[in-house]
């Protein structure tokens, strides 16, 4: 073991029922370095933090994890133990309990106790402290679901750490951050160097890597192909050996002819259901060609998912205005309505409303989708097993049957599983709220000829991102939206970068 090496792993196997998520991989990660982690959906990579965290425990993987010198041994069940150890991981999932304050989430479990009650004063003053030392800019007694995801993530990151954090792992941590506050997490890893903290980092987003981080490690199909420092990559490269072939565009070329228009939203305002002073939608005009993708570009809070929510009936009360398919105008209340309607979303937060996590992909493939395989009360097995197979050869979902629950898919995967729940309802428009979203390149690609392919056909697309790059190169229009308004639609030949943000920023 050489001092400079904060962690040698050795060797590791990781084995699951059917898959083997680690093969033999071996890895050096050098004290105080910012180490990168790529791989596509599925390649090991939160397997292997979950073992540096102790969700899987020492004997529960073959090879060995060597930490400052010695055998690390975890007994799992626990992360509790890892960060007492000095290893802190920040999940790919937010795990905060959103109606508790900042302070209580950070000391949540570990809390500190006089006399048998809590002490609150001295939960508040360590929660800045800890705050304070990371420069982390979030008030200890903020309630956590009243702010961004931005400050959200900064809040997981003061609850892993501790004291004696020596290692910080953070898995995607930016898949739902924006561009400002993705720079202000690596200000924050920045800082936390200046701390001595190593930090072990997993982005899909590969540009991040570049600039921020001091070596990158390739993982695939649970092997390491590659870990060198940063300055040995370009894009191209890091690509090829993540998918392991040369990948020319990131965009696929599409052939649609978008035809008439025939779904039409007008002055559309809604309110919050849960805050009827606030309106989420202000007015909102949109026009939709049969076969089309029309982008939705904005900043954060600009009202994109909000209006998704609204067309699809799961959000605000419809206060004003219209919603007219093929000539008529119609009312949709909830989602049953809009699926009716041939309607489908694809849903932004794909925990929270996209999937059954204790379901099998099957089940969740086919649950809303019941109808079709089904006659006067009986579900014909055989025709849903069938369709359920094609959508997951179609969308490569990486699993060893359709029979495994979705909480055991790698977070990419549980994502392909939600396109394609919507995929088999065969819908008329299709709204896709941040589809890519840690997704890794690769797995992209085909979900973007996938939406071509569906386009070809005639099924019309709103697709929300907030990646500029991707509105830019699947749109056939892009709608802007800006505080809960509509700002106008340009047709792709006429948009640029500029006047998008000049109308995503009200300047326009
Ligand atoms: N608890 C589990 N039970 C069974 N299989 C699992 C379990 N956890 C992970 N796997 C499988 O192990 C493989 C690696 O998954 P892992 O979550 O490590 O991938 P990943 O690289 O983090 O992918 P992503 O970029 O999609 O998050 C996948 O095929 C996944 O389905
Ligand atoms: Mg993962």
């Amino acid at each position: 073991m050489n001092n400079d090496n904060i962690l040698e792993i050795r060797h590791v196997t990781k084995r699951f029922p059917g898959i083997t998520a680690l093969k033999d991989a071996s890895l050096i990660i050098k004290r105080g370095e910012i180490h990168g982690l790529c791989g596509e959906n599925g390649a090991g990579k939160s397997t292997l933090m979950k073992i540096l965290s102790g969700v899987y425990p020492y004997g529960s993987y073959e090879g060995e994890i060597i930490y400052n010198g010695n055998v690390l041994k975890l007994e799992g069940g626990s992360i509790r133990q890892a960060r007492d150890e000095g290893i802190a991981i920040v999940y790919q999932e937010l795990t905060l309990v959103p109606d508790m304050s900042v302070g209580e989430n950070v000391h949540l479990g570990n809390e500190p106790v006089e006399n048998g009650s809590i002490n609150w004063n001295k939960l508040y003053s360590e929660t800045q402290t800890t705050l304070k030392q990371y420069r982390l800019d979030v008030d200890p007694h903020a309630i956590v679901k009243t702010l961004g995801v931005g400050k959200m993530q900064m809040v997981e990151i003061a609850k892993a750490l501790s004291e004696k954090a020596q290692i910080l792992i953070l898995d995607e941590p930016t898949s739902a951050l924006n561009e400002s506050e993705i720079e202000k997490l690596m200000e924050i890893l920045k800082t936390l160097k200046e701390n001595g903290v190593t930090c072990i980092y997993i982005t899909h987003k590969l540009k991040e890597f570049f600039g921020n981080t001091d070596t990158v490690t390739v993982l695939r199909d649970g092997e390491v192909v590659t870990s060198q420092p940063t300055e040995n990559y370009t894009m191209e490269k890091l690509v090829r050996y993540m998918v392991g072939r040369e990948m020319k565009e990131r965009f696929p070329e599409g052939h649609r002819k978008p035809g008439e228009i025939f779904f039409e939203v007008e002055n559309l305002q809604a309110r919050d259901p849960n805050e009827a002073s606030r309106m989420v939608l202000k007015g909102v005009d949109l026009n939709l060609r049969r076969g089309e993708i029309l982008g939705i570009a904005g900043l954060m809070g600009s009202g994109r998912t909000e209006l998704a929510m609204t067309i699809f009936g799961e959000l605000g009360k419809v206060t004003e205005g219209k919603i007219i398919l093929e000539g008529k105008e119609i009312a949709i209340n909830n989602s049953i309505d809009a699926i009716r309607n041939g309607i489908s979303l694809v849903p932004e937060d794909r925990k929270g409303m996209g999937l059954v996590s204790i379901l099998s992909i099957l089940k969740n493939l086919s649950l809303p989708n019941l109808e079709q395989f089904s006659s006067f009360m009986h579900i014909d097995g055989n025709a849903e097993i069938k369709a359920a197979n094609k959508q997951s050869v179609e969308l490569a979902i990486k699993a060893p049957n359709l029979q495994v629950t979705v909480d055991s898919l790698s977070g990419g995967n549980q994502q392909k599983v939600v396109i394609g729940k919507w995929l088999m309802s065969n819908p008329k428009i299709l709204i896709m709220d941040d589809p890519t979203r840690g997704v890794d390149v690769g797995a992209k690609y085909e979900i973007y000829k996938l939406m071509n392919e569906l386009t070809e056909k005639g099924v019309s697309i709103i697709m929300i991102s907030s990646d500029l790059e991707e509105v830019f190169g699947m749109s056939d229009r892009i709608l802007v939206m800006c505080q809960g308004c509509s700002k106008g639609i340009l047709d792709i030949k006429d948009a640029s970068q500029e006047n998008v943000m000049a109308l995503a920023t009200g300047i326009a």
